[in-house]
Parts: C-alpha cells; structure tokens; sequence
C-alpha cells in the first residue's frame, strides 16, 4: 500500500488530513511538460464551439455569473487531448485514496476560467448541493488543477477545514451569493479560519463536495486557468433533480450513475 501511495506521490498523512479537514495540497502531481501539454490542450477545447461541452460564457459575456467565472464543462467530450488527462490515472487513483470509495467515477471536468480585470470572488459554497446525486455520493470529490502558479491576487482557493461535517446545507448562488456561514452560526465552524491555498503550477488540491470553499478575485491581467475534475464513488445513485450532464441520460431516480459517459477511472478490484 505505502509502496503504491508512494508512486502516486501521496503520503498516509495526506489521506489523515483529507479526511479531517475535508481537503489537501497535492504537490507536483502533474510535471511541466504534462502541464503545458494540458494548457496547450485547454486553450484549444475553450476555443471550440463543440457540439456537447456547455459554456457558461456563450451570450453572457457581461453577466454576473461571467464575472465569477468563465466555464465549459465536459471538455473531454470533444477533445482527445483534453480526455487524456480528465482520466488521467493517477488524479483518479489519488481521488479514491482520499475518498476511501471502492471504485471513482468522473461526473465531469470543467475549465474554470476567472478572467482579467472585472472579476469577482467565487462565494463561500458547498459542491454536493449542485449535483443530482444520492447519499452516497457525499464523498464525491474535486481535483482543482491550476494552470498558472495561483495565490490571493488572481483567484487562489481558501477552505474552512472540516466543514465538509457539517453536512449539506441550502445552494448557494454564485452570482448572487447567500451568507453560508448564517447556517451554521452558533456552531464551531462559524469560529473556524479559512485556510487559503496558493498553489505553484503542477500542483493541486483535492476538496470533498461538502467543504465549504471561496476563491479570490483576479486582479492580474491575465486569466486564472484551472481544469477541475468531478469524482464520485461507484455505485452512486441519481436523486431525480434536473442537471446539464445527467439530463440527456434520463436515468430514473434511484438507478446507479453509470456508462461509458461516467467511466470508471480506478478501484480497488484493479489496483
Ligand atoms: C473557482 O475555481 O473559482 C471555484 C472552484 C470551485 O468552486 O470548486
Ligand atoms: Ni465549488
């Protein structure tokens, strides 16, 4: 186990914190050349006007939503490059470390661009509310891949450690964002500091769906460039509620979110 821990370059102390806190730093989890291949890759699949990959930033330029971030998600489904690395082997292997599930599934990648200039924070929220997922699914996870080296002045991420305990609270809206933190005053997470995340390009951070999480502002003059992957524990059933990637699906409630559109990245059974 340590030996193969080791490969993926994670640590038994790593997997500790993840699970207390509700999310880690991964350093150097991809190398240079994977990480401008993957840019060149992204570049490329936030150009293309594909058939299937949803942007948010189409005829919405000014909006709101726009200014907290420009986003295309499922780039993997029109770009080969792009699916290389949404499946890439060793993100999914850490995501079921951490999340101690059987098997990880993709739900779906995204690129998360925060542009230059008129950008706005990304609110304080929990994932798990927005996807049409089942209770088993709570250990569904994010790996929060930056493209440029990430700090407090171009759209860094902060997480309030171990909040992911404190269970799934009302959506909020990024755009136009409630107070997280009203649901649970009173309690020690009101009290608890954000932890903020500056990353060097190469590295990551892996959150659970519950951790509450923000992401500054960009105020540099060039966009923030993330590639975010979706991972859900195998076996997780769909929960009946509308949403862009499982829609054209039309599973019924209750039934297991599967197929080749949700492809198993790596269990045990395999490892
Ligand atoms: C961001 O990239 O600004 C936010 C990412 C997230 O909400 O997971
Ligand atoms: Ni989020």
């Amino acid at each position: 186990m340590t030996g193969q821990l080791e490969q993926l370059g994670l640590t038994e102390e790593q997997i500790a914190f993840y699970r207390e806190n509700g999310f880690v730093q991964v350093d150097n989890v991809l190398t240079a050349d994977e990480i401008a291949e993957l840019t060149c890759y992204i570049e490329e699949a936030m150009a293309e006007k594909g058939a299937l990959a949803f942007q948010n930033s189409e005829g919405e330029s000014r909006s709101s939503y726009y200014r907290v971030l420009n986003q295309k998600v499922n780039t993997w489904r029109d770009h080969a490059g792009m699916a290389r690395y949404t499946t890439h082997p060793k993100l999914a292997q850490i995501a079921l470390r951490l999340s101690g599930a059987d098997g990880i599934r993709l739900f779906h990648d995204h690129a998360l661009w925060k542009m230059p200039q008129d950008s706005k924070p990304t609110p304080w929220h929990q994932d798990f509310v927005y996807w049409p997922m089942h209770e088993l699914g709570k250990t569904a996870l994010s790996a929060w891949i930056p493209l440029d080296d990430v700090d407090e002045s171009n759209g860094c991420m902060m997480f309030i450690p171990g909040s992911h305990e404190a269970g799934m609270l009302p959506g909020i809206s990024l755009s136009d964002p409630q107070d997280i933190f009203e649901y649970v005053q009173g309690t020690d997470l009101d009290k608890k500091k954000p932890v903020m995340v500056p990353l060097r390009k190469g590295s990551c951070t892996f959150h659970n769906g519950l951790t509450f999480h923000y992401a500054h502002a960009n105020r540099t003059d060039n966009p923030r460039r993330v590639l975010a992957i979706i991972y859900f524990p195998d076996g997780t059933t769909y929960n009946g509620k509308k949403h862009v990637i499982t829609d054209p699906c039309e599973f019924q409630a209750g039934e297991p979110i599967q197929g080749g559109l949700f492809p198993l990245l790596a269990s045990n059974q395999r490892a």
